[in-house]
């Protein structure tokens, strides 16, 4: 990937197309993006966003928060701000990062445009053109989208059920070292991972930040879900126990509502520096309006509370998704988060989640195909399964119907290649061409 070829990556449709940069020729739309358009559809019961279940958030909490600020300091809110954020909310970001253990200055919280403004600027910060960025294998996809765009290599180290697994990430840095490559850091989401629902073991945070330690690789601790735990409490970040190597990234989206768009940095004091200059560039300052709406309702609300209703929905959510995956897929196997908005799904061998995607979009459920968690083609084997926003009804509406498709699939390719199936084969089951869109 470090070699993008030459500047022509438009199409010959647009006037500009041998104008673009290099660099543009990893921002194709994502497999997310050209799902949405299709799943959106209200008969479509889709499994496939990660959009919180925002209803769960009274509004009178947040108009009551606009109504205060924009009373009381309207003037401010409604005017260009500091590039590192509002001070007063970044005070109160500490006190949401203390419940994962994490202890740190205000001083070094920068208030992005949500975390994933963080992850660009951060990018920006430290991806040239062939760096390699290790992540996950599967990892989430619109972080893969901005490492492309700053022409990074993204090498997938492989995870199982407690997380990234150290001796694989030793493994790859000795190969990439013996490659000459060059490794600039490690992008994680430990807690309640997107896609792979999994979280990582606290033994192995310890010891991955040993490895980092040990071979100079910064660590990128992208934590938008800590707070979402269905167990006793939120596993402690590991920037809590390393405040040099780490750089921790939050946001409000999945807490609050993403709507806000505020998410922020926490950075070792040199990083911080360059993360507020880079921010200025990109924006001169985050929403004013939004960051006092959000330090308002801090303020005024009981978040935690909040925090507590969003945790039961997700809780109820996820319990009914594994309930209706135990009763109609009971032959194949999924993770099971403690918190978090997604499933991770493994199909049995001989099916592709990616070609399977047009049939169940006709049958009325949309998922996320593995494929679009890695950047070199794995996947096909996965699906990514979220609970967060459709109903306990809808879900298992969603399950069955899945159900459905994975048995037809099997059946067809019981009948050409005369093997065994799960379920007994239903003849004469045949399946309408795929919607030209998802082709
Ligand atoms: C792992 C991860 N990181 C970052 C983000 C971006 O969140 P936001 O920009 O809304 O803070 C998301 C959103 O789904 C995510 O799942």
């Amino acid at each position: 990937m470090s070699d993008k070829g030459t500047a022509n990556q438009g199409n010959n449709l647009d006037p500009w197309y041998d104008h673009y940069a290099a660099r543009t020729s990893g921002l194709t739309a994502s497999e997310v993006r050209a799902l949405f358009a299709v799943a959106s559809r209200p008969e479509v019961v889709s499994l496939a966003g990660g959009m919180p279940y925002v209803s769960a958030l009274p509004r009178d909490l947040v108009v009551g928060a606009m109504d205060r600020v924009m009373r009381e300091r309207g003037a401010v809110a409604l005017q260009y701000g500091s590039g590192q954020g509002v001070p007063a909310l970044r005070e109160q970001i500490l006190e949401v990062m203390a419940l994962e253990g994490i202890s740190g200055s205000a001083d070094d919280v920068v208030v992005t445009t949500g975390s994933q403004h963080a992850l660009e600027l951060f990018s920006k910060l430290f991806i040239d053109p062939g760096d390699i960025v290790l992540a996950e294998g599967p990892s989430y996809v619109t972080a893969m989208v901005i490492f492309n765009s700053f022409q990074a290599d993204v090498d997938h180290v492989p995870m199982d059920e407690h997380g990234l697994i150290p001796q694989a990430l030793r493994e790859h840095i000795a190969r990439l070292k013996a490659e000459g490559r060059r490794v600039k850091f490690l992008y994680t989401v430990p807690s309640f991972h997107n896609p792979a629902g999994v979280t990582l073991s606290w033994e192995r945070r310890l010891e991955i930040l040993e490895i980092a330690r040990q071979n100079d690789i910064l660590v990128l601790e992208d934590n938008p879900y800590g707070l979402l735990y269905f167990g006793d409490r939120a596993p402690d970040a590991m920037r809590s126990v390393e405040s040099e190597g780490v750089v921790y990234l939050g946001t409000f989206s999945k807490t609050l509502a993403p709507g806000f768009r505020v998410g922020w940095a926490l950075a070792p004091h040199a990083i911080r520096e360059k993360l507020i200059l880079a921010n200025e560039a990109a924006v001169l300052s985050p929403s004013s309006f939004s960051q006092l709406v959000i330090s308002q309702y801090l303020s005024d609300a009981d978040w935690q509370g909040q925090i507590d209703t969003f945790r039961g929905v997700y809780r109820e959510r996820k319990e009914t998704m594994l309930a209706a995956l135990g009763e109609y897929l009971p032959e194949l196997s999924w993770t099971n988060p403690n918190g978090g908005f997604y499933v991770w799904l493994t199909l049995p061998e001989r099916l592709d989640s990616k070609a399977m995607l047009p049939r169940a979009v006709k049958e009325l459920v949309a998922y996320t195909p593995g494929t679009a968690f890695y950047a070199d083609g794995g996947g096909r084997q996965n699906i990514r399964l979220s609970f967060c926003y459709p109903t306990p009804e809808q879900i298992r509406v969603g399950i069955r119907r899945l159900a459905t498709v994975i048995n037809g699939e099997l059946d067809l390719l019981d009948t050409f290649a005369g093997t065994g199936s799960l379920n007994p084969v239903r003849p004469g089951r045949t399946y309408p061409n795929p919607p030209s869109d998802l082709r």
